[in-house]
């Protein structure tokens, strides 16, 4: 009987909000399941695990990306930040707050993302139009219908950090 090999694991090392972690990780592994299951931060959300949702949204390099179509091992040497990373000395990220401010979520499943997906749009675009916000969050379902609130925590955002 043939026997069952165990995938090979690798090292990777990379930045995670802004501390560096080296990790094994089998080279399959998705970067949404070893941030949640690995390293235990589920502020980042598996819903559809295949690119349909967006609720698995995180930055990497700066840039909004699905972590359940990305391989961890892909990640090495760069800069992955998850929701857990964005509040500083106990203040809220300014798309946190705004999100809180404008009721921008019901179930919350999909805020994680949501966020992250703006954060990303702020940091390229300090001054997005109505256009550029829904664009931005395009790709993040939210079953609840929390859009309109949704846009406008992300422009009273571009607003808070000018
Ligand atoms: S969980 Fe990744 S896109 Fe839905
Ligand atoms: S707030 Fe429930 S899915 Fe968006």
């Amino acid at each position: 009987m043939a026997s069952q090999r165990e995938p090979a694991a690798v090292d990777v090392s990379l930045r995670l909000n802004g501390r560096d972690v080296t990790l094994r990780v089998p080279a399959h592994r998705s970067l949404l399941d070893t941030l949640r299951d690995t390293l235990g931060l589920t502020g980042t959300k598996k819903v559809c695990n295949e690119g349909d949702c967006g609720a698995c949204t995180v930055l990497v390099d700066g840039r909004p990306v699905y972590s359940c179509l990305t391989l961890a091992v892909a990640c090495a040497g760069k800069h992955v930040e998850t929701i857990e990373g964005l509040a500083r000395d106990g203040d809220l990220h300014p798309v946190q707050q705004a999100f809180i401010d404008h009721d921008a979520y019901q179930c919350g499943f999909c805020t994680p993302g949501q966020v992250m997906s703006l954060v990303g749009l702020l940091r390229e675009n300090a001054s997005p139009s109505e256009d550029e916000v829904r664009r931005a969050v395009s790709g993040n379902l939210c079953r609840c219908g929390a859009y309109t609130n949704i846009v406008a925590a992300g422009l009273a955002a571009a607003k808070a950090k000018r």
